[in-house]
């Protein structure tokens, strides 16, 4: 093995440069072998200046490094890419000119790192005769295969960070203070925050939410004495029988986006459950920043395996963390059902059992 690319595609997460590190040196340590990043996920193959060699000089100091050296673009499927013809916008599929410059540069393997949509770009061009191998990354820890993903344990961390910060001014000022967190339509941050913050409400897009029920919670709390609440909503979470709350509409190039729902439990807390709330939208402050030690760790492992895979011809494949050991598995098994919150798992019966509320 000579030379192989990396990319890292859709939104940036903490521990992208780690893996990026890892990759780089064990290709050039173990197997002598070059890599080459191409920028901003699949666009850089399209791109004359979009291929860089990554040096062990290049990958230096990155480790503790949020985002990713590479560049992301969330919007750079070449299966749909929007071009402008004749002045108009439209819809194209690129994917056979990245095949054409993959095989133009040589390359032996193509390691992607992304979550459920990039690495199902990977399993399509894999599927065109790519070599590709994945590796599984996103805060929201919704990829299946895999234990976990690396990212998810940064996110958790400042989630469960600003519940903390929240009690502080809830208890203080007997109110009930909203936190909503992203997570797509999986729940993991909010509930696994949740309960590592002691949230008394925990709301996921898993277990659809009465309103009346997250108010017989907290008046139930304000009873015992218990004069203030702290609830943890997931972007994705709605009411039943209702639908989730998104800032923008998607279409063929862009996912839609979630948000607000939290400003919707928030007015009704204060108008109908009569209590005083403020709301607090986490954002992109939980994908920023420099990973935990845990997923410095985990993608770091997950790099060098990656290559390793390489190296033995496991295309197809994703690395994956399996009983805390490395082992890789079948991409497109990976990809048939996204992951997401066991509503009768350990996780929520043990939330449940603690007196935390889902407002079912
Ligand atoms: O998938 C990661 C994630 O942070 C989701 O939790 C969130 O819904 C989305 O990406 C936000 O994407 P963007 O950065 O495009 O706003």
């Amino acid at each position: 093995m000579k030379k192989i690319g990396i990319l890292t595609g859709g939104g940036d997460a903490p521990g992208l440069n780690a893996v990026l590190r890892a990759a780089v040196k064990i290709a050039i340590n173990q197997f002598g072998c070059d890599v080459f990043g191409i920028k901003n996920g699949f666009e850089g193959f399209l791109d004359p200046d979009g291929i860089v060699l990554l040096d062990l000089a290049a990958v230096r100091g990155i480790l503790p490094q949020g985002g990713t050296i590479l560049g992301a673009a969330n919007r750079g499927n070449p299966f749909a890419r929007k071009v402008i013809l004749d002045g108009k916008e439209v819809i194209e599929d690129v994917s056979d000119q990245v095949v054409a410059r993959f095989n133009e540069l040589e390359f032996e393997a193509l390691i992607v790192v992304g979550g459920d949509g990039t690495l199902k770009i990977g399993l399509e061009l894999y599927e065109k005769g790519v070599p590709v191998i994945g590796v599984p990354k996103t805060i929201d820890n919704d990829v299946n295969g895999t234990e976990v993903t690396f990212g998810f344990d940064t996110a958790l961390n400042i989630a469960t960070e600003a519940i903390d910060r929240l009690h502080t001014t809830a208890e203080s000022h007997h109110r009930v203070m909203i936190l909503e967190l992203m997570g797509r339509d999986a729940g993991f941050i909010t509930l696994h925050a949740g309960v590592a913050g002691g949230a008394d409400v925990i709301l996921i897009p898993e277990i659809p939410f009465r309103f009346e029920s997250v108010c017989e919670k907290i008046q139930s709390r304000v009873e015992n004495g218990r004069l203030f609440s702290i609830i943890v909503v997931s972007e994705g979470a709605y009411p039943e029988g209702e639908q989730q709350v998104f800032r923008r509409a998607g279409d063929e190039v862009f996912v839609a986006r979630l948000g607000g729902i939290g400003q919707v439990v928030g007015k009704f807390v204060e108008e109908v459950c009569g209590t005083e709330a403020r709301v607090t939208v986490l954002g992109h402050i939980q994908r920023g920043g420099t990973p935990t030690a845990f997923d410095r760790w985990l993608a770091t492992r997950y790099g060098a395996s990656a290559v390793r895979a390489a190296a033995a011809g496991r295309f197809g494949r994703m690395v994956s963390l399996s009983d805390a050991k490395i082992v890789d598995v079948l991409l497109k098994d990976v990809l048939k059902i996204p992951k997401r919150v066991d509503v009768n798992g350990d996780a929520v019966t043990t939330a449940r059992g603690l007196g935390i509320s889902f407002g079912d």
